[in-house]
C-alpha cells in the first residue's frame, strides 16, 4: 500500500522494437495507465513510464531481414509503440528508448564502476546459446537438444566473456524475498523465484563480442565487447528518472512501487535486476508484479506462435475504451486469461451495452420526460435508497483497496455490482409508475428515486473513469455532473449526494451500441451453420438449458437456516492438481482437510491450471456423497463463482487452515 505522503512510480518492461505491439503489449501499459490514473485520483504524486528495447540481436536480426540498419529498425518501429499509446490513451509521464544517450551514458558509468570495484570481471564462456531468446543454456535446460522457451536450435559458443558476480549475492537475494513478500507478487511467483534460487545461482555473463553482436552498448573498458541486451535495459529503470544525473529527481521517483511485467521476464526482473541494484548500492523496488499470459486459443499470444491480435484494429472496430475496459476486466491479475473477439463482444453487451449503458438511458429517460431534464430534487429517503447509496460507497472504498492490492477485476466487479443494484432498485421503486401518478407524494418519490439512481452513477462512473476515460467523461457530462467534476478525484466518489439539484442532464447518446452477435458470429466464421452439429450437442445443450432453469428455479426458493446448516462447507488446501485424462474441462485435485486427505474432481481446467491451484485455500461442500466422474472417484465438491466464460474459485480472505469450517 501506498503511504502517505510518498510518491508512485509504475514502470511497464520496455519493449522490443523488433516488431509491431500486439494486445499482449498494450494489456501491461494500459494496466500501468491505470494504476497511474487511480493513483492520480487519489492525489498521488505519481510517475509513470514506459519505452523501447532497442540494442541486442533480436532487433539487429529484425533489421537484417526488414534489410535496414538496426537504428531504422528502431526507429520505424518506435512510432508503432508511441502511436499506439497515444491511440490507448496512455498518460505516459515519460517514454525511454535505449538508444538515447541519457540512458546509454548511464548504462557505461555503471559498468566501468562495478568494474572497477571487481563486480565485473573477464573470463571464458561456454554454453548453448540461443539466438531468439539471446542466452545460453545449460545442458540440462535444453529440451529435445533444444532451446526450452522457443523450441528453436542453440549453437554451441566458447568466448572470452565479462561476468557480473551475482552469484555472490544468492543467500543475500533469499533472504531479501523471505523477509519482503511485497517484493515479488503475486505469491506464486515469488515461490517460483524462490525455487529458481533453491539451485546454486551463478555469475551473469553480460558482455557480448561484436564479432557475433555489434549492435549495443559498449563495454567502457573493452572495445571488443557489448553489454548484454538485458543488462543495458533494466537499467532504464534507473536511468530514465535521472540516476547520476538528477540526485533529486531520482529521489522523489526512486524506489519505483511497481516494476510491472509479464510473467516471462520474472527471472532477469527479481533475479538479474535486484542482484544489480544492491552490488549499486541502491534499494529495491518495492514490488515486481508479474501478471499473467493472454491466451489465444490456448496458447500464449507472440509474434512467434502468430497469433498475435492487433489492438489498433480492435479499436477501430469497437472503441478505445471499450477494449481498456475489457483487458481490465477479464484478466484476474497474476492469471492467464484467453481473448477472443468473441467473448469480447459479449461481455462487452452485457457491461457496458446492457448494464451501463442501460441503466443510465433508464434514468435519463425519465428524467426528460417528468422534469424536463433537470435533475430532480431528492425528497426524504427510505431504506431502499439508503441500501443503494450503501452499495455505491462501499464501492468505492472497495476499489480504492482493489487498486492498492493489485485487484483490479475485483474493484471492476464491486462496480458493476452498483450498477445491477440500480437496476433492483428500480424494480423496487418502479418509478416509471410513479411518473404516471398524479399525486404529489408520488412525484416527490419519484424524485428522490432519480436522484438516488443519479447519483448512484455518478459514483459508478468516476470509479470507471480511469478505466474509460473518454466514455466516463461524457457519461458523467450526460448524468448533469459538476463541471469540475467530470474527471474525479476519489474523495467524491465517497461522499453521498454531491450532483447539484435542478442542474441540467445531457441528452443521451448511444455510448455502447450494442455489438450484433449474430453477424459477429457469421463474420468469424462461428455460426451456427458452421459450428459442428449432432445430436449429442443438441442434448447438451437441452441439459444446459434445464440446469439454467433449475438454478433460477433455486434463486427463487427460500431455505431455513437448518436446511442450510445440512451443508457442510469447509476451508481445503489444494496439494496436487493434474488434468484427468481424456477430459479437457476436469482437474483431479488432492486436497487436505485439516488431518484428512481426500481426491476430488473439479470441472476448472478451462480456467486453471494444474500449478495455479496447488497451495491455494478453497472452499469445498464435504458432505457430498461420493460420485465417479470420467472414472475417477470424487469425494466433495469445490465451490467457484460463475459468469458468462469466466469461473473464479471461491476462497478465503487471508490465511487459515485448512479443515475450517464455512459458516
Ligand atoms: O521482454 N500476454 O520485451 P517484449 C500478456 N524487452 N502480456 C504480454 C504478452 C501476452 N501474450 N506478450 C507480451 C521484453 N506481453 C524485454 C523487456 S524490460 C527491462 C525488457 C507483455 O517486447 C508483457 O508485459 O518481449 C511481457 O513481459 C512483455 O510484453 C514482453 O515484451
Ligand atoms: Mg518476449
Amino acid at each position: 500500500m501506498n503511504q502517505p505522503g510518498e510518491s508512485f512510480y509504475v514502470t511497464t518492461p520496455i519493449y522490443y522494437v523488433n516488431d509491431r505491439p500486439h494486445i499482449g503489449h498494450a494489456y501491461t501499459t494500459l494496466l500501468a495507465d491505470v494504476l497511474a490514473r487511480y493513483h492520480r485520483l487519489l492525489g498521488v504524486d505519481t510517475h509513470f513510464l514506459t519505452g523501447t528495447d532497442e540494442h541486442g540481436q533480436k532487433v539487429a536480426q529484425a533489421a537484417s531481414d526488414a534489410g535496414r540498419s538496426p537504428r531504422e529498425q528502431a526507429d520505424a518501429t518506435v512510432v508503432r509503440f508511441q502511436e499506439l499509446w497515444q491511440k490507448l490513451g496512455i498518460t505516459h509521464d515519460d517514454f525511454i528508448r535505449t538508444t538515447e544517450p541519457r540512458h546509454t551514458a548511464v548504462v557505461q558509468e555503471i559498468l566501468s564502476e562495478l568494474y572497477e570495484r571487481g563486480e565485473i570481471y573477464a573470463d571464458s564462456y561456454a554454453g548453448w546459446y540461443s539466438v531468439g531468446e539471446e542466452r545460453f543454456f545449460t545442458d540440462k535446460e535444453l529440451v529435445d537438444g533444444k532451446d526450452p522457451i522457443s523450441g528453436r536450435p542453440v549453437e554451441w559458443l566458447e568466448e572470452k566473456a565479462y561476468f557480473f558476480r551475482m552469484g555472490k549475492y544468492q543467500q543475500w537475494l533469499v533472504d531479501y524475498i523471505e523477509n519482503n513478500p511485497e517484493f515479488i507478487q503475486p505469491e506464486h511467483r515469488r515461490n517460483e523465484t524462490l525455487g529458481f534460487l533453491r539451485k546454486p545461482l551463478g555469475d551473469l555473463c553480460i558482455s557480448r563480442p561484436k564479432s557475433r553482436v555489434s549492435w549495443g552498448i559498449d563495454l567502457p573498458f573493452d572495445a571488443d565487447y557489448v553489454c548484454y541486451v538485458w543488462f543495458d535495459a533494466l537499467v532504464n529503470y534507473i536511468s530514465a528518472i535521472g540516476y547520476r544525473r538528477d540526485d533529486a529527481g531520482f529521489a522523489r521517483w526512486w524506489p519505483a512501487r511497481y516494476h510491472l511485467i509479464g510473467k516471462d521476464i520474472l527471472t532477469t526482473h527479481t533475479v538479474y535486476w535486484p542482484t544489480m541494484l544492491h552490488a549499486m548500492g541502491l534499494p529495491m523496488p518495492k514490488t515486481i508484479f508479474a501478471h499473467g499470459w493472454w491466451l489465444v486459443q490456448a496458447e500464449k499470444m507472440s509474434k512467434t506462435a502468430g497469433n498475435v491480435i492487433d489492438p489498433i484494429a480492435l479499436c477501430d472496430k469497437y472503441g478505445v475504451d471499450p477494449l481498456r475496459y475489457f483487458l481490465m476486466a477479464e484478466m484476474t491479475l497474476g492469471q492467464d486469461a484467453s481473448f477472443s473477439e468473441l467473448g469480447f463482444a459479449e461481455r462487452y453487451n452485457a457491461d457496458l451495452a446492457g448494464d451501463l449503458g442501460n441503466m443510465l438511458n433508464r434514468v435519463i429517460r425519465l428524467i426528460h420526460s417528468s422534469f424536463g431534464g433537470a435533475l430532480p430534487e431528492p425528497g426524504p429517503s427510505e431504506a431502499v435508497d439508503q441500501e443503494l447509496s450503501e452499495l455505491a460507497l462501499a464501492a468505492a472504498a472497495e476499489m480504492q483497496q482493489a487498486v492498492e492490492t493489485m485487484a483490479l477485476d475485483r474493484g471492476l466487479q464491486k462496480v458493476a455490482e452498483v450498477v445491477r443494484g440500480c437496476n433492483k432498485y428500480f424494480e423496487q421503486t418502479a418509478p416509471w409508475k410513479l411518473a404516471k401518478s398524479e399525486a404529489e407524494a408520488d412525484r416527490v418519490r419519484l424524485g428522490t428515486v432519480l436522484y438516488s439512481a443519479a447519483e448512484a452513477l455518478r459514483i459508478a462512473s468516476g470509479l470507471l473513469y480511469p478505466v474509460m476515460p473518454t466514455k466516463m467523461a461524457a457519461y458523467r457530462r450526460i448524468l448533469g455532473v459538476a463541471g469540475d467534476e467530470a474527471e474525479p478525484h476519489l474523495d467524491q466518489l465517497k461522499q453521498w449526494g454531491r450532483l447539484p439539484a435542478k442542474g441540467a442532464c445531457g441528452q443521451l447518446e448511444g455510448l455502447f451500441p450494442r455489438i450484433d452477435i449474430k453477424a459477429l458470429e457469421k463474420e468469424l466464421g462461428l455460426s451456427a451453420e458452421a459450428k459442428p452439429s449432432g445430436k449429442s450437442q443438441a442434448k447438451q445443450a437441452k441439459q444446459a438449458k434445464q440446469a439454467k432453469k433449475d438454478k433460477q428455479a433455486a434463486e427463487n426458493v427460500v431455505i431455513g437456516i437448518d436446511q442450510f446448516r445440512q451443508v457442510s462447507l469447509r476451508t481445503a488446501r489444494v496439494l496436487e492438481a493434474e488434468p484427468v485424462e481424456g477430459a479437457d474441462r476436469l482437474l483431479k485435485l488432492q486436497i487436505e482437510l485439516g488431518q484428512e486427505r481426500r481426491q476430488l474432481v473439479a470441472g476448472i481446467a478451462q480456467h486453471y491450471r494444474p500449478e495455479e491451484v496447488v497451495g491455494r485455500t478453497i472452499v469445498v461442500v464435504a458432505n457430498l456423497a461420493p460420485a465417479t466422474i470420467r472414472g475417477v472417484e470424487s469425494c466433495g465438491m469445490l465451490l467457484a463463482a460463475k459468469v458468462g466464460k469466466t469461473l473464479r474459485l471461491v476462497g478465503v480472505d487471508g490465511e487459515i487452515d485448512s479443515g475450517a469450517e464455512v459458516s
